[in-house]
C-alpha cells in the first residue's frame, strides 16, 4: 500500500515487539519525541519470535501492524528485529501508515562509524538466518559476520544484564564471532531488542576499536528524521496544527497492548522501559 504520511504535530507512534523488548526501542523514541501518543503491542502470549519461521513471523507482524493501524497509529515502527529481518515489506503490504524497521538504520549508522567496512552482528537465530543486516550492509559496502546469540534473550528477561554469568556468557559469543571474522572489524551491530541492556557489560568485553551500533538509538533517530520530513512538507502546505505551533498536550501518552498477562508485563516492563507502566490491555488478535 502506499502510505499515508506520519502527522508530525501531535503523531500517535506505535511501536509493534514479540514482548518486552521492544521498550527498549519505545524508550530511545520517546527520549526524542516526547510529545506523541504511544501505543505499544508486544505479542507475549506468542514469543519469542526468534526461533520462528518466516511466515508464522509474517503473520503475527502484519496481524498486530493492522491492529495498531485501527487503534490510530499514524507511524509504525516495528521494534522486534526478528520481525524487522523477516517480515518488513510483508507488514508495508498490509498497512497504509509509513513503517520504520530496526536494520536500515542500523547498518546506516555503522556505515557512517565504519572504517574497516567489517561488521559483527549479533542477533535471534531467525534475524541471523533472515541474513537482513548482512544484506543491508552489503549495500554499503560492508564484509558481515553475524552471531546468533540465544542465551541473551532469557538472561536479560531474569534480570542478569550485569550479571557475572551473564557477562561469561558474552565473552564466549563474542570469542566465537570474532574468532570466525576479520581482524579487521570495528564495528559490532547489536541486532535484537535485548541487547541495548546488555550495552554497558558488551563493551567492557569488547575490544576498545570496536564500536558499538545500538539499534534502539538509530530506529529512534529515524523517527525523528520521518516526523521531520513529515514536518517540513506540512509547513511547506501551510497546514500548522495548534501542537505544532507550541500549543497542545505535553508529554508523551502511553497505551500497552499484550497478548499474554498483563500483570507480567507490569512487572517486566521497567526493566526496558526505564518507568512504570499503567494502561495495560490484554488483546487476542487469534490465528
Ligand atoms: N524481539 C526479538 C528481537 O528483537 C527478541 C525476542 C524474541 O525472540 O522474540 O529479535
Amino acid at each position: 500500500m502506499t502510505p499515508a504520511r506520519a502527522d508530525a504535530s501531535r503523531p500517535t507512534i506505535a511501536v509493534f515487539d514479540s514482548g518486552v523488548g521492544g521498550l527498549t526501542v519505545l524508550r530511545a523514541i520517546v527520549e526524542r519525541v516526547p510529545n506523541a501518543d504511544y501505543l505499544y503491542f508486544g505479542d507475549t502470549a506468542r514469543l519469542p519470535y526468534g526461533s520462528k519461521s518466516r511466515e508464522t513471523i509474517a503473520r503475527y507482524a502484519i496481524g498486530a501492524a493492522q491492529f495498531l493501524q485501527q487503534k490510530g497509529a499514524t507511524l509504525l515502527v516495528i521494534g522486534c528485529n526478528t520481525a524487522s529481518a523477516m517480515a518488513l515489506y510483508d507488514v508495508k503490504g498490509a498497512v497504509d501508515i509509513p513503517v520504520i524497521g530496526v536494520i536500515e538504520p542500523g547498518a546506516d549508522r555503522a556505515a557512517e562509524i565504519s572504517q574497516s567496512r567489517e561488521a559483527v552482528v549479533i542477533g535471534t537465530e531467525a534475524t541471523v538466518a533472515a541474513h537482513a543486516y548482512q544484506r543491508a550492509l552489503a549495500r554499503r559496502g560492508f564484509a558481515t559476520h553475524e552471531k546468533a546469540c540465544p542465551l541473551f534473550v532469557p538472561l536479560v528477561e531474569e534480570g542478569w544484564t550485569d550479571h557475572a554469568v551473564t557477562e561469561q556468557v558474552a565473552r564466549i559469543y563474542l570469542a566465537e564471532a570474532l574468532k570466525a571474522s576479520s581482524v579487521h572489524i570495528d564495528v559490532l551491530v547489536l541486532g535484537c531488542t535485548h541487547y541495548p541492556l546488555l550495552k554497558n557489560m558488551l563493551r567492557r568485553v569488547l575490544p576498545a576499536n570496536i564500536a558499538i551500533v545500538d539499534s534502539a538509538e538509530t530506529t529512534a533517530e529515524a523517527v525523528v528524521e520521518e516526523l521531520a520530513s513529515n514536518s517540513r512538507e506540512r509547513k511547506q502546505g501551510g497546514t500548522l496544527s495548534a501542537s505544532a505551533k507550541g500549543g497542545g498536550i505535553e508529554g508523551p501518552s502511553f497505551h500497552f497492548y499484550v497478548t499474554d498477562s498483563a500483570d507480567k508485563f507490569r512487572r517486566m516492563a521497567p526493566i526496558f522501559l526505564g518507568r512504570e507502566v499503567e494502561n495495560v490491555e490484554h488483546v487476542d488478535l487469534g490465528g
